[in-house]
């Protein structure tokens, strides 16, 4: 199926072929061409430009067969890369959340048996069929939203056999959804109350029963654990990780959300994907980051939504470091997947430009899951995912005007959603 999307007002987020993430200074560029035209062709971008370019012209005379999508004067997007989301839930904790209105911590609610271990209760009844459809309505609403690709972990099951659940639930949701789905496996996401005392043997049963059966079942794409005060210990951690690695499974990991945990150092020492969360993060920290591939994400809403400290972004930024963000979906501590609230939290509460929030949510966020050679930006031969906005200025409005979805036409591998 070939088309072509005219009358665009601006079309944003083009990158090179060979740039899979933008860093420091590079993220406050984004870019753009204005009255343009994208040719998309079997699912993929195979071409863009103004519409006064003479091959603009010459493919419109030749291929009268050509379907046309009239922009409307938007602006053309490439789709957001949530990089970090825990979608698959069985009911939300709206309970808790007042609580937490009430002054109780997320430590104090986890430490009673809320929190995670109230999800997790919850999974544990719940069918494969019940979580494929409650997860599906969640990525109807994420793709109007103007999310393309989306990494989605396990870590609410938390034994053995409803952590596979878990999995199945997202390899059935990657095999019927238009989106890049990516699975996470995140059995150290808490210890469950009869392992209290005894966190090593689940670590152990991490190790030497959950990794070898989703490995053998190719369940999942990389492995996390929530390495932090109150949770899994870095030697912990360390002992997931290397264990994961061995099966091929890449690292993305929770980390200094609550304390300086060390987190981001065991991250980085196994070459992780991402480190993710990271309100506690100092110079130490940067300093190592810095000389790695491992990319900073940000979950804007979870801090947002705990009224916790925020990440240093904008001092990352500064270091030189690349930074991503992504929306933490989630019940407990960011119940909301629109990554457009995430790309005005990133210029309200971490003050990001319009241009730098693009970047890390849309080719950082790709990068953080390891999709930037397919997605993440406007470039010949990745895919055809972008959304077309309402009429308006300029990106700036993006996160100016926030709150409301304000898409208009949404496109994931060249098909309108
Ligand atoms: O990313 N921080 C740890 N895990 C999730 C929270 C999950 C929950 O509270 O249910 C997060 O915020
Ligand atoms: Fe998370």
């Amino acid at each position: 199926m070939e088309l072509i999307v005219n009358n665009i007002k601006e079309l944003l987020g083009i990158i090179d072929e060979d740039v899979l993430l933008v860093k420091g200074s590079d993220m406050s560029k984004v870019n753009r061409i204005k009255d343009a035209y994208i040719y998309v062709k079997d699912g993929l971008i195979a071409g863009f430009g103004n519409v006064e370019d003479s091959s603009y012209k010459q493919l419109l005379q030749e291929r009268t067969d050509l379907r046309l999508i009239d922009a409307e004067q938007g602006l053309l997007i490439p789709s957001f890369c949530d990089a970090h989301t825990h979608l698959v839930f069985a009911s939300s904790r709206e309970v808790e959340y007042v609580d937490k209105i009430k002054g109780l911590t997320y430590e104090e609610i986890a430490k009673r048996g809320g929190g995670i271990l109230n999800s997790a209760k919850a999974i544990q009844s719940a069918s494969e069929e019940e979580l494929f459809d409650s997860a599906w309505l969640r990525l109807q609403e994420i793709i109007e939203m103007g999310t393309g690709s989306v990494e989605i972990k396990s870590g609410y099951g938390l034994t053995t056999e409803a952590e596979l659940k878990m999995l199945r639930v997202i390899r059935k949701l990657k095999e019927k959804s238009p989106l890049t789905i990516k699975a996470n496996f995140l059995g150290a996401h808490a210890v469950p109350l009869d392992y209290r005392g005894r966190q090593h043997e689940y670590v152990d049963m991490v190790i030497n029963e959950m990794i070898p059966m989703v490995a053998a079942e190719d369940l999942a794409d990389f492995i996390d654990v929530f390495c932090d005060k109150g949770f899994f210990t870095v030697e912990d951690t360390d002992r997931i990780l290397n264990a994961g690695m061995k099966y091929g499974l890449r690292a993305k990991i929770h980390a200094n959300e609550l304390a300086l945990s060390g987190g981001i150092q065991v991250g980085v020492k196994y070459n992780a994907l991402s480190v993710d969360h990271l309100e506690f993060t100092g110079e130490e920290e940067m300093k190592v980051l810095l000389g790695s591939e491992t990319m900073p994400l940000i979950l804007p809403g979870a801090a947002f939504f705990l009224n916790m400290p925020y990440a240093p972004a904008r001092k990352m930024i500064d270091y030189g470091l690349p930074v991503a963000m992504a929306s933490d979906f989630n019940p407990g501590s960011s119940p909301s997947g629109n990554m457009q609230l995430i790309l005005s939290m990133a210029s309200i509460l971490y003050r990001l430009t319009p241009e730098e929030g693009l970047n890390a949510t849309t080719i950082n966020g790709a990068y953080a899951m390891d999709v930037s050679t397919e997605t993440g930006s406007i470039t010949i031969g990745k895919k055809a995912d972008f959304f077309i906005t309402k009429p308006m200025s300029g990106l700036e409005y993006m996160p100016y005007y926030y709150g409301t979805n304000k898409i208009n036409k949404v496109f994931i591998g060249g098909v309108r959603q």
